[in-house]
């Protein structure tokens, strides 16, 4: 099941909160992707909640992925055209990916099929939530991004989205390695070698063993969570994800990527009404520029070089 576009690079994009922009990113992203040229597929995971086609105009499709877990219907079958070139599209089903009817080893398949797909990018919009098989699904993908708009609860849910992923990473490296019992030990002990919390655990372990320390470098080497801020408003908004870059690596210990951030504008919640594609419709606005940089930042693993006039604040406050 060989991929004949050879760097097919799977992207999964998820954040802890619902109605941050998941799907407009998606979409946006992918349609981006699609116009310069790249063969690009969406595939639409979201929890009860599939609605990935509205974004392009289109009616709910009539396959879904349930045809492929149930009537072994092949992926490249339910795949619809997007009505832009380059772009196609699947459709989630109710529970599909979060149901806990679908275990690891048939997630793996998907990914298996998924890869298999011939396509240089393939979008997958996994929903809200923390759900384990989001966190599972999220943790197979080449690019795991969050979505987040800048107000106090979305980080919240955010951040508790992030370390959720962390730990779940973690339990599979402690796992795959037999280190449960040397963790479980040291955090037995934790008292005795001021451990207070799973960073400290880990800076711990990596400092007693060279062999643990290798483990974690191979296994966490290229391991990067990018972040998008949706919805902006002002310029003290886009700064927020610098700050959310300090967050995760002083409480988790972890590195993001502060990839983009996409504005506020009325003319989202107007497309999707009138059954236009964001992107094609509104090749002027900024956001077309915006949603660009942070895709082009995604593919190479790149931060948003944050200007000098906005990393000081001397820009007009509103966008
Ligand atoms: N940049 C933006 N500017 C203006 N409105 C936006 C923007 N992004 C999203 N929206 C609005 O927010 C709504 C929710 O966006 P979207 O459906 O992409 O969120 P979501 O995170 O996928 O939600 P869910 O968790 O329900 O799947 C959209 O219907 C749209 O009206
Ligand atoms: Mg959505």
């Amino acid at each position: 099941m060989e991929n004949p576009a050879k760097n097919c690079k799977v992207w999964a994009v998820a954040g802890g909160k619902g109605g941050t922009g998941k799907s407009f990113i998606t979409s946006s992203a992918g349609t981006c992707l699609a116009l310069k040229g790249s063969k690009t597929i969406l595939l639409d995971a979201d929890l009860g909640g599939a609605n990935l086609h509205s974004f392009f105009g289109l009616n709910r499709p009539r396959y879904s992925l349930s045809d492929f877990f149930d009537k072994k219907i092949p992926l490249q079958d339910i795949i619809v055209h997007s009505g832009i070139a380059n772009l196609g599209l699947i459709t989630g089903s109710i529970g599909s990916l979060d149901s806990e009817g679908i275990n690891f080893a048939q997630k793996q398949k998907l990914f298996r099929h998924i890869r298999a797909l011939d396509a240089e990018h393939i979008l997958i919009d996994l929903g809200g939530g923390t759900h384990i098989n989001t966190l599972d699904t999220f943790l197979l993908a080449d690019k795991m991004i969050v979505v987040t708009v800048p107000e106090v609860t979305a980080l919240e849910n955010m951040y508790h989205f992030i370390k959720s992923v962390y730990f779940r990473k973690m339990k599979f490296i402690f796992k795959t390695y037999n280190l449960s019992a040397t963790i479980q030990d040291t955090w037995k002990n934790r008292a005795s070698c001021n451990v207070r919390n799973l960073k400290e655990l880990i800076a711990h372990l990596r400092e007693s063993s060279d062999h643990i320390r290798e483990i974690f470098d191979r296994e966490m080497s290229g391991f990067v969570v990018h972040i998008v801020l949706n919805q902006v408003r002002t310029t003290k908004d886009i700064l927020v994800g610098e700050n959310l870059k300090s967050v995760c690596m002083n409480f988790l210990g972890l590195p993001v990527a502060y990839s983009g951030y996409c504005r506020q504008d009325e003319a989202v919640h107007d497309n999707i009404n009138s059954k236009e594609p964001f992107l094609i419709f509104n090749r002027t606005s900024p956001v077309v520029k915006e949603i660009k940089t942070l895709t082009e930042n995604i593919i190479a693993g790149t931060h948003l070089s944050m200007r000098k006039d906005l990393a000081n604040g001397s820009l007009p406050e509103i966008l």
